[in-house]
């Protein structure tokens, strides 16, 4: 037997006891006529003791041994004279009879401690090290976790966990697919899922009813902190039910999890159209842990020979309370902060409402101090109050804004990591316009139904971006967590549909021909979700990454810097699947 205990577990209950442990070696200290040892596993450190006047043989092969080595010790639990109340076993040691080396180690590029001294790029090139410092440890532990309880809280529930393939066929709509040569058919090619879409939709065709499934999906985009080109889904389907259903059942799960891993309760979570997220936030995943919703200031800011706001779609701005006290550097530095790039805007203009009751504006030419007054009215401003005012085409600005928001909302800490404010957004358009391509994009997916009463606007081009969709996401801290929709099950508005997308018969038989034929063969009414899991995982363990809660992460260049890959194949392999590459 390798061991009797883990390097977690042994307390003074213990003492006495002939133990044997395994782990590796984090820290060694001589203290000259002691030598003690920290040996670490999954589990905790346990203290090991070597005396050097009772076993000077054992005590100086101790001395030799290497951060990293992996150990065997066989020894009696004893009390600690200086004990240690930061961990578990601090009340123990084990002092050794018996130590064996069962492999050696390198030394290792980074120290394996809670903040260790390595970059992030060195400790990705070496993640298996990484992994064993408890934070990343923790990550994975708390991932596992959540897994388990949604698979056991949907099981309960009736749904039954299936798989569905890997190997795909590439479909031209939502983000670009990761393609997969077939050898067997040379110049043909799968696609890795974009998510399961199409195939729990067949799985409801087949009668399953309730379908689910933690599935890893695979999307090749531009990578930010919250997006991976191969991410996890909790991906859900049901039959016979209503958006209303749908959203009951897995605003449970959420809040199941909620109570089981963060012991949190909520109440009903909010919900609110896509339209006024959009008009009271300028997001469709509004941060609601803080209000500073969007003041619309048109009439107040029009016809007072101030150019930018006369010519502006819209006016619109925010009040950050109590920051008044700004200083000039401070809002040169929001100015900078809007006119980045990444935001977009032309400038900012601010009006401080002074404590003594006066205003001091960017636009001080422009507007009386009655003027002013109006605005802070309308913002339901008070003494100490900044009011900060973005303008310009409506729905750009109501972006940027939000951008400025958020910003405003970081730096008066209203941004809590262990606060959580869950919220269904719903009602989102069915079809997006785009310039580049010119033409509508289904916003969801080609399978989303639109809102009943809004069908008859499919017949009439010209109101197409008015059709809402009974498409719902679950946001949580202003991040999209998850989304879905009410299917189509109905052949007749699937090929409408599909028309409105600008296929033609042929191309939708092309693509999505399978999908259609199943359909002639009494498809349920049919809706369902999915959760983005890694981004749940990382939300509940308060970070913005999601890298923290993947074993093994691509960087943002989608590379894995540890096993280098992508990377060139071999002439023989192209060879065999018949494909040329020509770098230009
Ligand atoms: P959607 O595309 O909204 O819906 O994806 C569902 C959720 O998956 C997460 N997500 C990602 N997480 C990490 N990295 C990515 N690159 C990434 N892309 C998406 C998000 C998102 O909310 N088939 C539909 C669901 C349905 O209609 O049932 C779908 O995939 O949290």
């Amino acid at each position: 037997m390798y061991r009797t205990h883990t390097c977690g577990e042994l307390t003074i209950n213990n003492v006495g006891q002939r133990v044997t442990l395994c782990g590796w070696l984090q820290r060694s200290r001589d203290l000259g006529g002691m030598t003690f040892i920290d040996l670490r596993d999954r589990y905790g450190i346990t203290q090991l003791a070597f005396n050097m006047e009772t076993n000077a043989d054992l005590c100086q092969q101790a001395r030799r041994l290497g951060r990293e080595f992996v150990l065997q010790a066989e020894g009696t639990v004893a009390e600690r004279s200086s004990k240690n109340n930061k961990i578990p076993t601090g009340d123990i040691e084990i002092i050794v009879e018996k130590l064996t080396v069962l492999n050696e180690s390198k030394l290792p590029p980074f120290t394996i401690e809670d903040n260790s001294d390595g970059g992030d790029d060195l400790r990705m090139k070496y993640r298996y090290l990484d992994i064993r410092r408890n934070p990343v440890r923790r990550n994975l532990e708390l991932r596992h976790r959540m897994a388990m309880l949604t698979r056991n809280y949907l099981s309960n529930l009736g749904f039954l966990e299936i798989e569905t393939p890997m190997l795909i066929k590439s479909t031209p709509e939502g983000a670009r697919d990761f393609v997969v040569p077939s050898r067997m058919n040379p110049g043909e090619f799968y696609a890795l899922p974009q998510s399961p879409q199409q195939y729990k939709q067949l799985l409801m065709v087949a009668g399953m009813d309730r379908y689910f499934q933690i599935v890893r999906c695979f999307r090749d985009e531009d990578l930010r902190a919250d997006r991976q080109p191969e991410f996890t889904q909790i991906d859900c389907e049901m039959s016979f039910v209503e958006q209303e259903d749908v959203l009951n059942t897995f605003e449970g799960l959420a809040k199941h999890l909620f109570k089981e891993v963060k012991g949190l309760e909520f109440g009903n979570f909010p919900r609110m159209t896509w339209h006024d997220a959009m008009r009271l936030y300028g997001s469709d995943k509004p941060d609601i842990r803080f209000g500073m919703q969007f003041v619309e200031l048109n009439d107040v800011a029009k016809d007072h020979g101030f150019g930018l706001f006369d010519s502006a779609e819209l006016v619109v701005g925010i009040c950050a309370q109590g920051c008044a006290e700004y200083t000039r550097k401070q809002l040169d530095a929001l100015t900078e902060f809007v006119k980045r790039p990444q935001v977009g805007a032309g400038g900012m203009v601010y009006i401080k409402y002074n404590s003594d009751g006066t205003f001091k504006s960017s636009v001080d030419k422009f507007y009386t101090q009655d003027n002013l007054k109006a605005f802070a009215d309308r913002f339901g401003a008070k003494p100490g109050d900044l009011m900060l005012i973005l303008c310009g085409p409506a729905m750009k600005t109501r972006v940027q804004l939000c951008a400025l928001r958020l910003e405003m909302g970081s730096q008066m800490g209203l941004r809590n990591p262990d606060q959580y404010a869950p919220l269904w957004v719903v009602d989102f358009p069915l079809l997006e316009w785009d310039d580049e391509t010119q033409r509508y994009y289904a916003m969801h997916h080609p399978f989303t139904a639109p809102k009943p009463e809004d069908e008859t606007l499919l017949d009439d081009p010209s109101r197409w971006g008015d059709i809402r969709a009974n498409a719902y996401d679950i946001v949580m801290n202003g991040v999209e967590v998850g989304g879905g929709s009410i299917r189509i099950h109905n052949r007749t508005l699937q090929n409408k549909m599909f028309h409105t997308l600008g296929f033609t018969d042929e191309s939708a038989q092309e693509q999505f021909g399978f999908l259609m034929g199943a359909f002639e063969y009494g498809a349920p009414p049919h809706a369902g979700l999915a959760f983005g899991f890694d981004r749940l995982c990382s939300l509940f363990g308060g970070c913005d990454s999601i890298r923290d809660f993947i074993a093994f992460p691509k960087n943002n260049a989608g590379r894995d810097v540890m096993s280098g890959s992508p990377s060139p194949i071999s002439n023989a392999q192209l060879n065999e699947l018949q494909i040329k590459v020509d770098l230009k």
